[in-house]
């Protein structure tokens, strides 16, 4: 997180005695990524976060498996045609992945148990409903919209509201951080980035639970692993740094406009490693007389190009089946563009009058191949490599 932050009680300075009303210390805990020289918060808790009594292996529950993209073709998944239900950590359907990074949807109508991811750090995006997020730094109200960037490490838990919550889960193997090219060397928002501090919004708490004997869901790269400590992990009365949860609305991402068509990277919102994570958002057209305001044919030569469509009605897709909840995988190996006919439809809108676009969307480019998890295979729209040539042919 690019800025401090301090919630709840804490010491005067780091590392000294701080009493318990009852007499006792509270028992300091840091967070810190990267050994002892990146960021990290101190975290000060009512008892030992140390003190576990059971170890057990949730068997079934091997990272799904995700096969190679092969033999190639562009794919068009429809996430409405996924299931619905289970929770936000347990019912993660998997749809691409590789090294670097994990992409599932989840349609959650349940609470999850508490869960510590500890292989990265995880941005989940709301795309429907409401949702509690609950940690050991606070809480977070998380509405549609919203991603909710969660560090390596922090044990908390998803309670969706009643209508349950439809979202998608990006799971890093490393860190997931504002660009950054956005930030000044000490880390604040510099004034060409599309958002700043005040678009951020942090953990309330503290938060503060009863319980003896409470299990908490680990990932590591064996597995799952559910540890269960001794007191509940929620008994932080206060802590500081720059190290949290946090939550950006994609309705507070401002675009950056040109006159001709802006690549995606005017786009990009985060990046992790090998992969960055991009919001297209309602926004005036291009404005040049001669404007061609949908994006050219583009061949990625480094990246596979994720796109989630969750908003507004996308021109450049228009004959291809793509619809909202659509999800598509335009990878390297395959060059992608607008169906055929959308430039001169979108050419004619624009002298009809229409100088804005409410389109929305997510998209994760990865720069390594993502594999095909179970879901992408079961939602698939099988027509869609063909689109433009059918379309072509009309
Ligand atoms: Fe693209």
């Amino acid at each position: 997180m690019p800025y401090y932050r301090v919630t709840g009680e804490i010491p005067r300075k780091r590392h000294v005695r701080f009493q318990r009303p009852d007499g006792g210390l509270y028992s300091e805990e840091l967070m810190g990524e990267e050994g002892f020289v990146s960021d990290s918060s101190l975290l000060y808790h009512e008892h030992p976060p140390t003190a576990i009594v059971k170890s057990e292996g949730i068997s079934g529950a091997a990272a799904e498996e995700s096969a190679p993209n092969h033999p190639l073709v562009p794919r068009h998944v429809r996430t409405t045609d996924l299931p619905r239900g289970g929770d936000l950590v347990l019912g993660r359907q998997l749809l691409f992945a590789n090294d670097d990074v994990q992409i599932s949807f989840a349609a959650a109508n349940a609470s999850s148990e508490l869960y510590r991811n500890s292989v990265g750090d995880e941005a989940i995006y709301l795309q429907n409903g409401t949702a509690l997020f609950e940690s050991v730094y606070g809480s977070i109200s998380a509405v549609a919209g919203d991603y909710i960037v969660i560090p390596r490490g922090t044990i908390h838990r998803w309670v969706p509201a009643a209508r349950g919550v439809a979202a998608l889960v990006i799971a890093a193997s490393g860190h997931i951080r504002p660009p950054r090219r956005y930030l000044s060397q000490y880390g604040q928002f510099l004034e060409h980035a599309p958002y700043s501090e005040r678009d951020l919004r942090g953990p309330d708490g503290p938060l503060l639970a009863e319980g003896e004997d409470v299990p908490v869901i680990v990932r590591t790269r064996a597995g799952l692993t559910r540890l269960t400590y001794a007191r509940h992990p929620f008994d932080v009365v206060g802590w500081d740094g720059y190290l949290y949860p946090f939550a950006f609305n994609i309705a507070d991402f401002e675009p950056v406009v040109k006159r001709t068509h802006a690549p995606p990277p005017v786009h990009q919102t985060f990046e992790g490693p090998n992969f960055v994570i991009c919001s297209f958002c309602p926004r005036p057209l291009d404005f040049d007389a001669a404007a061609v305001p949908i994006p050219y044919n583009h061949h990625n030569v480094d990246s596979d190009e994720m796109m989630f469509y969750v908003g507004g009605d996308y021109t450049a897709r228009k004959g291809s089946g793509v619809g909202l909840g659509s999800i598509t995988l335009h990878p390297s190996g395959f060059t992608h563009g607008p169906q055929p006919g959308a430039v001169e439809a979108a050419v004619a809108g624009l002298a009809e009058g229409r100088t804005t676009t409410d389109e929305t969307a997510v998209m994760i480019d990865t720069f390594r191949p993502l594999g095909l998890g179970p879901a992408a295979r079961r939602a698939e729209d099988p027509e869609y490599p063909w689109s433009w040539a059918r379309a072509a042919r009309r």
